[in-house]
């Protein structure tokens, strides 16, 4: 087992109705921005439920926050915190607005010339402003991380930040608001959850036997849950249970004394960067290419895979690693993603402009750094 050292210091509230709580967790006396995104909070009685909440409290409110946020669109909103001296954010939302919100909470009190300095690692990020979530769709593990990714359009670029202040004081996870939303974005959380839990346990073996139980019983419940959810047959329990797994995904938990790949995720974030894709459909076909082409260096762990999450065990080991692999993709392709690059009519150049930018940027990516920007266009030449 590797060392490690876990912090997390987010009071998560947990269950139906929990949004009225908000007032026993926010002082009368802070002014709030509250953020939103395109106007979902409006329809499903969200919004309704956070002002009942805090009626009387001083509210600037702050909506439009696009998924994959906006760079331009969240300055906007630093702006006003600093005029108005904002003193928290509420995020009323996805990961988008979360982590828009913790974009914002950093960036209120960046002194140097442009915060997309701290997005480019060429700045230190200050302290951040306390933020508080409400969170509306179960997927980033937002809620419970000091993490954010932040789009630019103009430069067609996507980074993540991390800011150890800058995890939420409180996060309110009531599973009913999945109730609204539409089946793409189920499955979109459906998919990063179980690819937040892959990228920290398809390692190799750290010998992190309690770590690797908790993540398989992610994965296994993400199976179990996925037809009652994408058949629109669930039932509170199982809203539930969805959304404790995608907070458990990300919240540090899983990568206790492991070690980490991410290579999906950094490449995920390009196809995005560069077609505007969802962030789950980049991973379910981008996934598919990292395992096939770390196959050997995964060897152990993708054995591991097979016979203790889809219980897998006779054939030879190389049959049995191609059926694990074949199985996630279906299991994929049963959510309604698609798991070619073709299928969203990306070819050869976008490869090439992906291969480009990592030697660029002088990255290889991956656990321990294995994956170089030669097998990405190799792993991504396998899911064309
Ligand atoms: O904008 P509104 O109108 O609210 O609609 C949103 C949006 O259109 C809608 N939605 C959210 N909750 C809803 C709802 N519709 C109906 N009912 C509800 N209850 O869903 C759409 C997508 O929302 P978004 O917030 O973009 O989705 P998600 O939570 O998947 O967040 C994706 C973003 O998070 C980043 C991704 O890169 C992407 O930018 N990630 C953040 C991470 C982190 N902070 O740790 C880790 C992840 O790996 C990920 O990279
Ligand atoms: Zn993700």
């Amino acid at each position: 087992m590797n060392n490690f050292s876990y912090f997390n210091p987010v009071n998560i509230i947990f269950g139906k109705g929990e949004i009225a709580k908000l007032s026993s967790l926010i002082d009368k006396k802070q002014r709030i921005m509250l953020t939103y995104g395109g106007g979902s909070i409006h329809k499903n009685g969200v919004y309704n439920q956070v002002v009942v909440a805090l009626e009387g409290y001083d509210i600037i409110e702050f909506g439009g926050i696009e998924p994959n946020p906006e760079y331009a669109t969240l300055m906007k909103a630093v702006e006003i915190c600093r005029e108005k001296s904002v003193d928290m954010i509420l995020a009323v939302g996805g990961g988008s607005v979360a982590d828009g919100s913790k974009f914002i909470a950093t960036a209120t009190n960046y002194k140097g010339e442009t915060p997309w300095d701290f997005m480019i690692g060429k700045a230190a990020v200050p302290e951040a402003l306390p933020l508080g979530v409400v969170i509306t769709l179960p997927a980033t593990g937002s809620e419970m991380n000091c993490g954010g990714v932040i789009s630019r359009r103009e430069l067609k670029e996507k980074y993540a930040f991390f800011n150890p202040t800058g995890f939420p004081k409180f996060s309110i996870l009531d599973p009913t608001v999945i109730e609204s939303l539409p089946p793409r974005q189920v499955a979109n959380g459906l998919v990063d959850t179980y690819i937040h839990t892959m990228e920290q346990y398809l390692t190799e073996d750290n010998n992190s036997l309690l770590v690797d139980r908790w993540a398989e019983s992610i994965l296994q419940t993400i199976i179990e849950i996925a037809p009652k959810l994408m058949a629109n047959q669930a039932e509170y329990d199982t809203y539930a249970n969805f959304m404790l797994s995608a907070t458990m995904a990300l919240n540090g938990l899983l990568a206790m004394g492991t070690t980490q790949d991410w290579a999906t995720h950094m490449i995920g974030h390009e196809l995005t960067a560069l077609h505007g894709l969802d962030h789950g459909a980049t991973l379910a076909i981008v996934e598919i290419g990292i395992m096939k082409v770390m196959r050997e260096k995964k060897r152990e762990k993708l054995l591991k895979y097979a016979r203790r999450v889809w219980n897998i065990t006779t054939g030879s080991d190389d049959e049995i690693i191609d059926r694990a692999i074949a199985k996630t993709e279906e299991l994929y392709r049963s959510l309604g993603m698609k798991t070619k690059l073709s299928e969203h009519n990306i070819g050869d150049e976008t490869i090439a402009e992906i291969v480009g930018r990592f030697t660029k940027r002088n990255t290889n990516v991956g656990e321990r750094g294995f994956i170089t920007p030669t097998m990405v266009g190799e792993a991504l030449t396998l899911v064309k």
